[in-house]
């Protein structure tokens, strides 16, 4: 039997308030097993794995260009790391095991200690058998506040996470199946918005909102709608938008950020709805009393944070990096441990995708830039699904007909879709480039660059 959203409707999820905290030395953050309610009461707290028995973790404050202190305890029974996620910061604070640090041992601890560079709406997570930790719960935002901020009547951080739950709620074990790996993710079946069924809030109508959306999902691409709201993006993946743009649908896929201004004018609720296949359903609702007018002036943009400009287009180095495989798709073999091997054996050995025809980490980065330099990558999807391409340490722009985009560290492409990004390397390291449907990485989305 499978768990509808439907049969969870019973009752109403209780509301969530938000867990803010500053940031002082080191404090613990411990990933370990818990039991949070994430179905609807009726059911038995869902046992999970969370930071500091949450589900999403507590969010880390912190003031743009203030040092962040954390103390890793892993509480689990399997190795783990933190990757802070869309932070510029030191390579050796990245959080990829094999990479940038060993993985912590159970009972083990790890130092983070780094500057937030850039303000804006990041998160964390593991970078270690990220399909299993990163689908029990272990994910928590991370809030950079602008000097400056923005002057709103309220904000809301809302991570939004799906999970595939057991009829008594309780997670299903089916975590990195070949199914899963091959096809589009592990999708859930119940979907949460700071961990609850339906989250909700309260507004003054004509009420300012700085909504800070958040996808902690391994693989759902959420499509959001807002109602009784007047909404513009103002950043996205952390980075201001030089002109805010004004929005009433959303898309957040996995690992994508999108700050909003949302002036609230709905006369009795306001809310974000999903929409998936066969309908929309609201996921987030503020109860909206009072009758105040909406501010007559759109927000002002956010203030830059110091990503250095792209340098010459036509003088940089081009990578190409060609997507394939998957259900569906024509790749018939790749190279696995050096060597070329059919499609049945790739999937033998738990490998389903091909990124140059490499199902397995090269020994050889994709590109090796001088410090400063700018690169482009055009990535070409030859397969039938969508990827979320993720890079560490830099955020990149698309390089599009009408010049270059805002800045992401996540780019959504559709299947079939060549898209062509560039970025200045001015991060020294080395630095993973991998699909953030953590699947698709496990199963051989994943490159990496070097910084030198
Ligand atoms: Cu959100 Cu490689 O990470
Ligand atoms: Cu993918």
């Amino acid at each position: 039997m499978r768990i509808t959203r439907r049969a969870f409707m019973g009752s109403a999820a209780a509301g969530l308030v938000a867990r803010p905290g500053w940031a002082d030395g080191f404090a613990e953050l411990r990933a370990a097993p818990a039991a949070v309610q994430i179905a609807p009461q009726e059911y038995a707290p869902t046992p999970v794995w969370a930071y500091g028995g949450q589900v999403p973790g507590a969010a880390i404050r912190v003031r743009q260009g203030d040092r962040v202190q954390r103390r890793l305890v892993n509480g689990l029974d399997q190795p783990t790391t933190v990757h802070w996620h869309g932070l510029r910061i030191a390579n050796a604070m990245d959080g990829v095991p094999g990479m940038t640090q060993d993985a912590v041992p159970p009972g083990g601890t790890f130092d983070y200690d780094f500057v937030a560079p850039d303000a804006g709406t990041y998160w964390y997570h593991p970078h270690n058998r990220t399909w299993e930790q990163l689908a029990r719960g272990l994910a928590g935002p991370l809030i950079v506040e602008e000097a400056e901020a923005p002057e709103v009547d309220g904000e809301h951080v809302l991570v939004f996470d799906d999970w595939r739950l057991e009829p008594d709620a309780t997670l299903s074990e089916s975590f990195g199946n070949m199914h899963d790996l091959s096809h589009g993710g592990r999708i859930g079946n119940w979907v949460t918005v700071n961990g609850v069924g339906e989250w909700a809030g309260t507004a003054q109508r004509g009420d300012r909102l700085r909504l800070r959306l958040i996808n902690a999902a391994t693989a759902r691409i959420f499509s959001l709608g807002l109602e009784g709201f007047d909404a513009w993006v103002v950043a996205l993946d952390g980075q201001p938008l030089e002109v805010p743009q004004r929005v009433e649908q959303v898309g957040l896929g996995p690992a994508q950020r999108v700050d909003l201004i949302a002036d609230v004018t709905g006369t009795d609720e306001a809310m974000i709805i999903s929409y998936e296949a066969d309908g929309g359903y609201a996921v987030a609702a503020f109860a909206v009393s009072g009758d105040g007018a909406a501010r007559d002036a759109a927000p002002v943009a956010l203030p830059p944070n110091p990503v250095p400009a792209l340098g010459s287009l036509d003088n940089a180095p081009v990578a190409e990096l060609r997507m394939e495989g998957g259900a569906m798709g024509r790749m018939r073999g790749a190279m696995l441990g050096g060597e070329q091997v059919p499609m049945r054996e790739l999937v033998g050995a738990g490998k389903a995708w091909a990124l140059n025809g490499m199902a397995d980490m090269p020994e050889e980065p994709l590109i090796e830039a001088a410090l400063g330099e700018t690169v482009r990558v055009r990535m070409i999807n030859d397969t039938a699904w969508p990827h979320a391409m993720h890079l560490h340490g830099h955020h990149f722009r698309q390089l599009r007909a009408d010049g270059p985009g805002p800045l992401r560290d996540t780019i959504l492409m559709q299947r079939g879709e060549t898209v062509e990004v560039a970025f200045v390397a001015d991060n020294p390291g080395d630095w993973l480039f991998h699909c953030h449907m953590v699947e698709h990485s496990a199963a051989g989305m994943m490159t990496w660059m070097r910084v030198v």
